[in-house]
């Protein structure tokens, strides 16, 4: 029941993909839900396995390679209803369990049985693994179609393309899968078509091709017309026209399958002539002469259609029907019959008495009778040869390929895969055969044909009822059987030994006397008597009387009720051909007709068996052939009886789901249980939903499905366990409910499951990711490394190199210049100046810092010392101003004086000379007035002690350019000429009193002035320059003598104390106390 989990996975779609899931069993909620299906193109519905298949008359884009790589070797409930989906589990349920299987195609005529088996081949076709070997095969296998079709299809009016034929066609696989090869078996060609046919209906299809299609030069060598209404075996059932067939395409369709299917030119010109003979005889005409007796009809050139029929013709040019390279002299064969012979078997009957053969005239109606039984028995044993050379050409090509080499197959395929047996062939058969029928008038075939399917249903009924019921019983579960209608009672009344209607016709047929159709009826009424499913005018109510004719017998199909006419019964059953025509046709120069005939039947005094008995013994076999495998099972359905698209006929699909038994089908398995599963499929299936029995479950697999259904919840009435103690296989479930709860629940599961797969995937990838870039980033940081490591060792070796120079160069430093060390000598210097240019003193004062040089450089470092010196030198004298310079003159001067003389010196020297002490405007204006003409050099205030007493007196001391002023206020108290200046003494000390000694030659004038000036350096430095009397500055010890005036003389004496002090001392001498000088 995979079907199952396929509808429920679509159960949102239109309607359900399969009927046991249906909620409702009625006939209206599945007539519903077909036709829901079909008005959106969805033709395919399952049962279970059974795929209900509606014909939608109208091209659907379902059946591209596409759609087949979709089917391909997916499970059935995976995808949608699909003749896909059955044809690919078929197949794979043969290769798993190298068992054979057949697809049983059932519906009425038009249903769709011969399209379906068309589209399964294709799918085969395409879908199984092919060599160019096996391509041979199946283009065979495939073209074998447009022929068989072309021989034995007709326009019906229930079909365009009725099959008038059964057919049951084996696909032989080896245990590959490889298709190796085909074998047709075809039942009871409705051979009456070839020279009746009912209103609006045609005959065989190839006549029409061959009168459209033919090549003129083949027509006119085969006597044809081209027009089909000179025809009377073409004009009966005043059918002409059929627009859904193209008859000149399907011409050529047909010769290039008959060059595919290996019929070479002879014999493809034997087949032309065989369908031009029919139509030629069909043209043969009788009338009656006086007597009655038939003899041809004189009136329109009576010999020349049996002149054509026995026509041999040698053709020189056939090139429409010969290859090219085979333009020999072929002769092209109708009947190829001696034209006498042939017109005397149609017109006598060859009495054989004892010795002598007598022949005796026909009647017009046996004539006729003859005429048209030759041409049914050449066309139909035509159709039997033509299947045999299909057969012949697609038989295993393989195997006998490898024959033929020498070797056989099994012996190669051995050699290459031991552990298989290769000589292990399985099959797929495919029954398409023709579907019950009704029509106003229904005869022998019908009855046949209806037979048939009768038998089918029977097969049916007894495969599935039985599969369900064993299938039950195997898995030890209790189950209520249900009712249906079982045809049997009327396959028995069919054909039943001895009483059944097919024993009655051959009874009939075979008794010597008067045997008719009506008496036959008769027959049939007397044995049949109350049989329920038999009815005839006699036995009939009066109601039902009204609608049967007096030779009418009416049957009770399982599929409907159908009224036969006796009429034809007999004969048709018979099949009789003359023996005269019959030892004819055995001498034809026409291969396939002396082939035919030649073989039919070398006991000429026994009788044939009769066309219905050998049809039932055909229909045993075949059962005996299908029950052997498992079966598939198509049901076709009509959807209108106008061959419309789109259009839903309810009463016609309800009458034929109500006889091809679907509902009881679809009981039977709703019955027991919706749902069964091989216990390992449900848990792999589920097995998300329960925590015990994900994502493993170690244990039996039905112990785990346990586990799961009681995890689900399941109430013990809703399913069965097979009893696994007798390794029981499957879990069956009762109701769709349950399972669309458990459905339910998995599509939820499946979402999270989807998402937690999806997180750990992108987990697992971005892992991946990470660990690759992890993976590069340590495989670039070792190269790096590396590189680094390199690099460094590299560095270090040029480093110990550089250090082993550097140290040979330094102990070799001394020497004179060599290799080896005069890169460290370089580097010394090179160092040594770099050192050297950031340490350099940066003041003249600085005559300590200097970077003593190595002794390389010693001499260098002293030049560039002195340059040095030089060079600041040179910077620190551009720099100096004019001012700056006389100042440092006059300090020169000062320090030509004072230096190392006297103790107050230093302390002077950071004091700056100025230019004046006094400035104009403290001078006062008398003065200024008085020495207008003389410019003022310098001037300082100070202290002036008395020549007598040594008295301090505040006066302005100021220098022109001739002479030094005394000045108290406005009073020049004394001028000094430079030239009277004879002498300037200072003491040692830190004092500041300074002697001017004055030239004194007259007592009245003033003799040698002392003073106290707190700038003695300035005074006594400018007084030197404005004077010009360097020469005349001492600097004295003790004491300085002082010429008060000429001639009388006092002293200044100097000491230190601690304090400084100036005074007149006792001997009248002035005494100065000075402190001690601090250190500086
Ligand atoms: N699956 C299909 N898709 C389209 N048309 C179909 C399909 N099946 C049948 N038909 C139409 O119905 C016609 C009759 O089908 P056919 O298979 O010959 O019926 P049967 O063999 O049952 O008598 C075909 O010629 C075709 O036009
Ligand atoms: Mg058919």
């Amino acid at each position: 029941m995979l079907v199952v989990e396929g509808a429920l996975n679509a159960r949102n779609q239109v309607g359900i993909q399969d009927f046991v899931l249906l909620d409702e069993t009625s006939e209206a909620a599945f007539l519903s839900n077909l036709k829901k299906r079909f008005c959106k193109d969805l033709i395919y519905t399952y049962i279970g396995t059974l795929l209900v298949s509606v014909n939608p008359y109208k091209e659907l884009d379902i059946y591209n390679k596409e759609q087949m790589d979709v089917y391909m070797g997916v499970n059935f409930y995976e995808l949608p209803p699909h003749i896909y989906a059955l044809a690919d589990n078929a197949y794979h349920g043969m290769l798993a369990d190298f068992s054979n299987h057949f697809i049983l195609i059932s519906g009425e005529s038009g249903a769709g049985k011969t399209e379906a088996s068309k589209k399964i081949l294709q799918y085969y076709a395409v879908s199984c693994p092919s060599t160019a070997l096996l391509n041979t095969v199946r283009d065979k296998m495939l073209m074998s179609n447009p022929v068989l079709e072309a021989f034995g299809n007709a326009k019906t009016l229930k079909n365009d393309n009725s099959s008038r034929f059964g057919k049951y066609m084996d696909i032989q696989f080896d245990s590959q899968g490889d298709a190796l090869g085909g074998h047709i078996l075809n039942y009871l060609l409705e051979k009456s078509r070839v020279v009746h046919q009912n209103h609006g209906e045609r005959n065989f299809h190839i006549f029409y091709q061959l009168l459209d299609g033919g090549e003129e030069d083949l027509l006119q060598q085969l006597g044809l017309e081209r027009d089909r209404q000179h025809y009377s075996y073409l004009t009966q059932g005043e059918c002409a026209v059929v627009p859904s067939v193209d008859d000149k395409k399907d011409w050529k369709t047909v010769k290039n399958a008959l060059q595919v299917i290996d019929i070479d030119a002879i014999h493809t010109n034997h087949l032309f002539g065989i369908v031009a003979s029919v139509l030629h005889l069909g043209n043969v005409r009788f009338e009656p002469d006086s007597k009655g007796h038939a003899s041809l009809n004189n009136q329109n050139n009576p010999n020349a259609e049996l002149h054509w029929v026995s026509h041999v013709r040698n053709l020189h040019q056939m090139s429409l029907i010969l290859s090219p390279k085979k333009k020999r002299l072929i002769s092209l064969q109708l009947l190829g019959v001696d034209a006498n012979s042939l017109q005397e078997g149609l017109t006598y009957r060859k009495i054989e008495a004892k010795t002598e053969q007598v022949l005796s005239p026909f009647l017009l109606d046996h004539a006729i009778y003859g005429r048209d039984a030759l041409a049914k028995a050449i066309y139909g044993h035509t159709f039997t040869w033509l299947v045999n050379r299909i057969n012949a050409s697609t038989e295993n090509t393989v195997s006998s390929f490898f024959c033929q080499t020498g070797q056989t197959l099994c012996d190669i395929v051995f050699f290459f895969f031991p552990f298989q047996d290769p000589s292990k062939k399985t099959v797929i058969g495919l029954l398409d055969i023709y579907g019950f029928e009704v029509f106003n008038i229904n005869s022998f075939e019908q009855f046949c044909i209806n037979y048939c399917n009768e038998k089918l249903q029977q097969l049916f009924i007894q495969l599935t009822l039985k599969a369900e019921q064993e299938e039950y019983e195997a898995e030890d579960i209790e189950w209520e059987p249900v009712h249906f209608f079982n045809n049997k009672i009327i396959c028995d009344l069919v054909e039943e030994r001895h009483r059944g209607i097919i024993s009655i016709l051959d009874e009939e047929c075979l008794r010597p006397g008067e045997a008719t159709d009506l008496t036959f009826l008769e027959r049939l009424e007397e044995q049949m008597g109350t049989h329920p499913h038999f009815v005839s005018h006699k036995l009939a109510d009066k109601k039902t009387r009204r609608t049967l004719e007096r030779g009418d017998f009416r049957l009770l199909h399982y599929a409907g009720e159908v009224t036969y006419c006796v009429v034809g019964f007999l004969d048709k059953n018979n099949d009789l051909l003359y023996k005269n025509i019959k030892d004819l046709m055995c001498q034809s120069k026409n291969a396939i007709v002396r082939q035919c005939f030649s073989c039919m039947d070398p006991d000429s005094r026994r009788r044939p068996e009769t066309v219905a008995t050998q049809f039932k013994s055909s229909l045993l076999k075949l059962t005996e052939i299908l029950v052997a495998k498992d079966a598939w099972y198509i049901r076709c359905l009509k959807s209108n009886e106008s061959k419309k698209p789109g259009q839903f006929d309810e009463a016609l699909i309800r009458h034929q789901i109500k006889y091809l038994g679907l509902m009881q089908h679809l009981r039977v398995r709703r019955a027991g249980f919706a749902y069964r599963r091989k216990y390992e499929v449900f848990l792999q299936r589920y097995k998300a939903l329960c925590p015990a029995t994900w994502p493993h479950w170690r244990g039996e697999p039905a112990d785990g499905v346990l586990v799961l259904v009681r995890h689900l919840g399941y109430f013990p009435n809703e399913y069965k366990m097979g009893s696994w103690i007798n390794h029981r296989t499957k879990i069956f479930i009762r109701h769709p409910r349950t399972l669309y709860a458990t459905e339910d629940a998995f599509e939820k599961c499946k979402h999270q499951l989807a998402t937690r797969l999806q997180a750990k995937y992108k987990g697992y990838r971005a892992k991946g990711v990470f660990r690759k870039q992890k993976e590069a980033a340590t495989k670039i940081e070792t190269c790096w490394r590396g590189v680094q490591a390199r690099k460094e060792r590299d560095k270090r070796a040029w480093a110990v190199k550089v250090i082993k120079r550097f140290i040979k160069g330094y102990m070799t430093r001394g020497q004179a210049k060599v290799t080896d060390n005069s890169e460290y000598l370089v580097f010394v210097r090179q160092n040594y100046l770099n050192r050297l240019q950031d340490n350099l003193p940066k003041t003249l004062l600085d005559k300590t810092t200097w970077l003593s040089p190595p002794h390389v450089l010693a001499e260098t470092s002293e030049l560039l010392r002195k340059l040095h010196y030089r060079l600041m030198v040179r910077k620190y004298v551009r720099g100096i101003t004019t001012q700056k310079k006389t100042q440092l003159q006059m300090k020169l001067i000062a320090s030509a004086m004072f230096k190392g003389k006297k103790e107050s010196y230093p302390q002077s020297v950071a004091q700056p000379f100025v230019d004046t002490r006094i400035s104009d405007e403290d001078i006062n204006a008398r003065v200024l007035q008085m020495l207008r003409n003389e410019h003022i050099k310098y001037a300082v205030p100070m202290m002036k002690y008395d020549r007598n007493g040594f008295k301090r007196r505040p006066r302005q001391l100021i220098f022109t350019q001739a002479a030094a002023y005394m000045v108290e206020e406005a009073r020049i108290k004394q001028r000094i000429l430079y030239t009277a200046l004879k002498g300037i003494s200072v003491s040692n000390l830190t004092d500041s009193i300074v002697v001017l000694h004055i030239t004194c030659e007259d007592p009245k004038e003033k003799g040698d002035l002392v003073l106290q000036c707190n700038h003695l350096f300035e005074l006594v430095t400018k007084l030197c320059i404005i004077a010009n009397k360097q020469n005349v500055v001492r600097v004295l010890q003790g004491s300085i003598k002082v010429e008060i005036q000429a001639g009388k003389e006092s002293a200044v004496e100097f000491s230190t104390g601690p304090e400084p002090m100036v005074y007149k001392a006792k001997n009248g001498h002035l005494t100065v106390v000075a402190t001690r000088a601090r250190p500086r």
